[in-house]
């Protein structure tokens, strides 16, 4: 797929990319490199993966036909100044680092340098992550592949234009935790009404998973599916009533919205 891949950064975004990418056989360990400033983390990763670590960042870009920033968003800026001068060969860039744009990404490299910003999700953990990329001006068709199968081990991958990526990161990157919230909820009533916490929750796990499954396999909008289980006078609607009068939905669209716009701001104190 790629000859060498080296991630600058190897938490746990690094990991979840790694196991995919050697599970899937989408490439072999001697193909992969990572440097990090833990040296905790270099052995746990040689060891798990029989995968190349080393603290010496600009070695590894200098060898790597395609690099994953995987750092914390205020991380980044030490690790451009790092790698700018290995840029010899004009690796490409994915740049996985939340709130952090393109232009950013490309005042701190040389110019020309081929750049993928992505926003992943946290079910990437697990391989059913949601990873949206947008590409900068210098890169090619062959390089969104090389991204899409590096980042397609984590989950599924898409394509927008930048202008999109505050609304993405609101949410799919944001996402997650707005189910969990949810899930929260319905285990803080179930323990309300006496349930088992172990029972609960798989309960709630399936539920939450098969209304997915069940919205993607039927093609059916969510509100269709909702008006579906909700007979007039029946328990769905006693719950649906309280959520409708307490106008949750409207604070829910409010509160992504919010992420959205802190989004605006990160992207902006990033830049
Ligand atoms: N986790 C998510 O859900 C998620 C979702 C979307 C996007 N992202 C983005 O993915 C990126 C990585 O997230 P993560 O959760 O994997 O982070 P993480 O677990 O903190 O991993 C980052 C690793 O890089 C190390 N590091 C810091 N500076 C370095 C440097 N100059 N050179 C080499 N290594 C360095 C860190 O060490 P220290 O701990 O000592 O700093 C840490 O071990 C972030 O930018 C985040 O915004 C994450």
């Amino acid at each position: 797929m790629t000859d060498t891949l080296a991630f600058v950064g190897g938490g746990n975004m690094a990991e979840a990319l790694i196991s995919g990418l050697l599970r899937q056989r989408r490439m072999v360990p001697e193909q992969i490199s990572v440097s990090d400033i833990q040296p905790d983390r270099l052995a746990y990763l040689a060891s798990g993966f029989g995968v190349h670590t080393s603290r010496d960042t600009a070695d590894l870009v200098r060898r790597a036909a395609t690099v994953v920033l995987a750092v914390k968003p205020q991380g980044i800026r030490e690790v451009l100044d790092e790698i700018r001068p290995a840029m010899d060969r004009n690796p490409l860039i994915i740049s996985i680092a939340a709130g952090v744009s393109l232009a950013t990404l490309a005042a701190g490299l040389p110019s020309g340098s081929r750049i993928i910003r992505a926003m992943p999700n946290t079910p990437a953990l697990v391989g059913r992550g949601v990873t949206v990329i947008c590409r900068g001006d210098a890169v090619t068709e062959d390089d969104v592949a090389v991204a899409e199968a590096v980042l397609g081990a984590a989950g599924r991958v898409w394509r927008v234009d930048e202008t999109a990526m505050d609304a993405v990161t609101a949410i799919s990157g944001s996402g997650p935790a707005y189910v969990f919230y949810l899930m929260e909820a319905m285990l803080d009533a179930a323990e309300r009404m006496g349930l088992s916490p172990e029972t609960a929750r798989e309960w709630v796990l399936d539920t939450v998973e098969g209304a997915a499954v069940l919205c993607r396999e039927t093609g059916r909008h969510p509100e269709t599916l909702r008006q579906q289980v909700t007979s007039k006078g029946g328990t769905t609607a006693a719950a649906l009533d309280v959520m409708q009068e307490e106008s949750v939905n409207d604070h829910l669209v409010t509160a992504i919205l919010a992420a959205q716009q802190r989004a605006r701001e990160l992207a902006e104190q990033n830049a």
